[in-house]
């Protein structure tokens, strides 16, 4: 599809690509649904998931952090331990490995070198691997047992945005394929969350000037940023630095709430850019906490919370979504804070210096 390619009336691809992210989880839910409306997967790979003692997940990059809530999910719904690897220090630096490991690849281009290092490695072993990328027919994908597609469409930014939460939503329909396999019985309907997740997509993408705004405010001339979340907020933190820092290069960081006492705090000056996440009804009033000692040491804290869980002196409510799968829909307005912090200091969005879209060298 040409229009997949081509920016159309938009000003980068890293916009528009942050735009397509609720026609993609519809084109998973799609994708992954069966005509009784149930998940739709292999059974062999219900299989490998069922069998495992143990996951380990392989990544790069905004791979890695969204194997990061990857994990959440497999823990939480199939009950199934997991550990989330950078693939460069696994080459080297290989944990214990359980009796009946699985191993899942995650890669938007499937062609990341130090992943491949490791596929090639773990399966000299003998180990199963599964791996789930935007690119069927990539390397990662042929070389692996099972594939998962992601659906999301071509991703031309440097800065990975739809690849992210696709990955997010098709490691929440494995899970949840993988506690029914189990016989655990959840009380949600991950097809329809992710539906509304969809949709709180859509609201959030529908308010760019309020973003443009705030980065205009929060983040248009400073020279760092902190992040701060617990939790699966934490981990979208990272990731939202990660963001700034690529396409903006504001020196940025994402922490856990309860850790900046113990180091970073001693970081916050008058006007230093926080920005927090509360989107955990249990870890409300504690990263609230940690917002007042920033403020208290003179920061200028940008907090993001969920419907039904805001106080009147946030900067951002997003609409609300199933609590476990809030990072789908929190990471959106730290995609755009980037975005437009990144166009008001003039960078190269699409293509920002030092990075490749892909990393074919180890
Ligand atoms: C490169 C890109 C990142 C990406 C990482 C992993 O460093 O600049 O945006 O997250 O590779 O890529 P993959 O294709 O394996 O997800």
């Amino acid at each position: 599809d040409a229009a997949d390619t081509e920016k159309g009336t938009y000003d980068h691809f890293m916009l528009k690509e942050t735009d397509e992210q609720p026609f993609v989880i519809r084109k998973i839910i799609q994708h992954y649904q069966d005509e009784a409306e149930q998940i739709k997967m292999e059974p062999a790979i219900r299989h490998a998931m069922v069998n495992a003692d143990r996951i380990y997940i392989v990544a790069a990059g905004t791979s890695y952090n969204a194997g990061l809530v990857g994990k959440q999910f497999i823990e939480n719904l199939a009950k199934i331990p997991v550990e989330v690897h950078i693939a460069s220090e696994f080459a080297y630096n290989m944990p214990l490995l359980s009796e009946k490991p699985l191993f899942i690849f995650l890669s938007q281009s499937g062609e990341t070198a130090d992943s491949r290092a490791v596929l090639v490695k773990i399966k000299e072993l003998g180990h199963p691997a599964l791996t789930i990328t935007n690119v069927p027919g990539s390397t990662l994908s042929r070389e692996a047992d099972f594939t998962l597609p992601l659906y999301a469409g071509p991703e031309i930014a440097v800065a990975s945005t739809k690849a992210y939460t696709a990955q997010m939503a098709v490691m929440l329909l494995l899970a949840v394929d993988a506690a029914k396999g189990k016989e655990i019985t959840l009380d949600f309907n991950p097809l329809q969350e992710l539906a509304i997740v969809a949709n709180a997509m859509e609201v959030l993408t529908d308010q760019k000037e309020t973003f443009e705004t705030l980065a205009q405010s929060y983040l248009s001339v400073s020279r760092n940023a902190f992040f701060i979340g617990r939790g699966v907020d934490y981990f979208v933190c990272v990731e939202g630095s990660l963001k700034l820092k690529e396409i903006s290069y504001i020196q940025a960081e994402g922490f856990a709430g309860g850790e900046l006492k113990h180091g970073t705090i001693a970081l916050i000056e008058e006007g230093t850019p926080v920005i927090a996440l509360a989107t955990q009804s249990s870890l409300n009033h504690s990263i609230r906490g940690n917002v007042q000692e920033v403020n208290a040491r003179g920061a200028n804290t940008l907090l993001i919370s969920m419907k039904g869980l805001e106080h009147d002196e946030d900067a951002f409510v997003i609409p609300a979504v199933h609590e476990l799968l809030t990072p789908l829909a929190s990471v959106v307005p730290l995609q755009l804070l980037a975005y437009y912090a990144a166009v008001q200091r003039g960078a190269d969005v699409d293509k920002p210096r030092n990075l490749a879209k892909s990393v074919t060298v180890e």
